[in-house]
């Protein structure tokens, strides 16, 4: 059952950031729906532009033509507390955009600036259009959403994020090696977590390790942080 908006109209926005296989996507969707607001999941952004550029054979080595395919390209996020379609130029990509061959393009997407800065402000602004969500990626709490109510940080093991990661891309019907995981996850995490040490060293956000909980668990943490701020009863 949704527990909603504790004070009626409030705003509530909730940040979950962390690295690859941490739990954040799962953790967050069912937050959106325990609280009944939505749920943003910009990851999706990023691989939508990079599941275009390698559609049109772009060389994804070159941040001028992954910013042209950025610029060209419509995407559109429909942002339920269930579900997250992603559109672009009007096609449904949702499931496409998830394969391991985007995957791997969608990390040198990312760190092209000018299409960060582009989707800095796309996510912006879905959050002033939806006033209330639960956000979820890597720069949520620390770049786009400053003045988000929560700030989290999900983290785990390596082995329990590659573990996590495999199971996903096995029940995907994709061929992966535990062992190429781990070097994409480890190639990731020293960019992604210098996003967020200042975050948690300010005090400004929570860190929850996973490693050795359940979703449940870690959903009804989600909640208490929540609760203890006064935004739901
Ligand atoms: O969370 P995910 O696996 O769907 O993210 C896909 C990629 O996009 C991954 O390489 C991290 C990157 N990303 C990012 O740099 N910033 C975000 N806000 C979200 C994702």
């Amino acid at each position: 059952m949704a527990h909603g908006a504790a004070r009626m109209g409030a705003r509530m926005i909730i940040s979950i950031d962390g690295p690859a296989g941490s739990g954040k996507s799962t953790a967050a969707r069912k937050l959106a729906a325990k609280l009944g607001i939505p749920y943003l999941d910009t990851g999706a952004m990023y691989r939508a532009i990079a599941f275009a550029a390698t559609e049109c054979g772009t060389d994804f080595r070159d941040p001028a033509a992954i910013t042209a395919v950025a610029k060209r390209c419509a995407i559109e996020l429909d942002c339920g507390p269930t579900h997250t379609r992603v559109t672009l130029d009007g096609r449904d990509v949702s499931e496409a955009i998830r394969s391991m061959a985007v995957s791997q393009v969608t990390s040198h997407v990312a760190r092209v600036q000018d299409v960060r800065d582009m989707l800095v402000e796309k996510q912006r602004s879905i959050g002033r259009r939806l006033k209330s969500l639960v956000t979820e990626g890597r720069d949520q709490g620390s770049v786009v959403f400053t003045d988000a109510d929560v700030k989290i940080i999900l983290d785990a093991s390596v082995d329990k994020r590659a573990k996590r990661r495999f199971q996903e891309l096995e029940a995907d019907g994709e061929e992966a090696s535990i062992e190429i995981i781990i070097e994409n996850l480890q190639e990731r995490d020293e960019t992604d977590r210098k996003q967020w040490t200042p975050l948690l060293e300010s005090g400004a956000a929570v860190l929850i390790d996973t490693t050795n909980m359940s979703i449940h668990e870690v959903v009804e943490r989600l909640l208490s942080e929540v609760r203890k701020r006064g935004l739901i009863e």
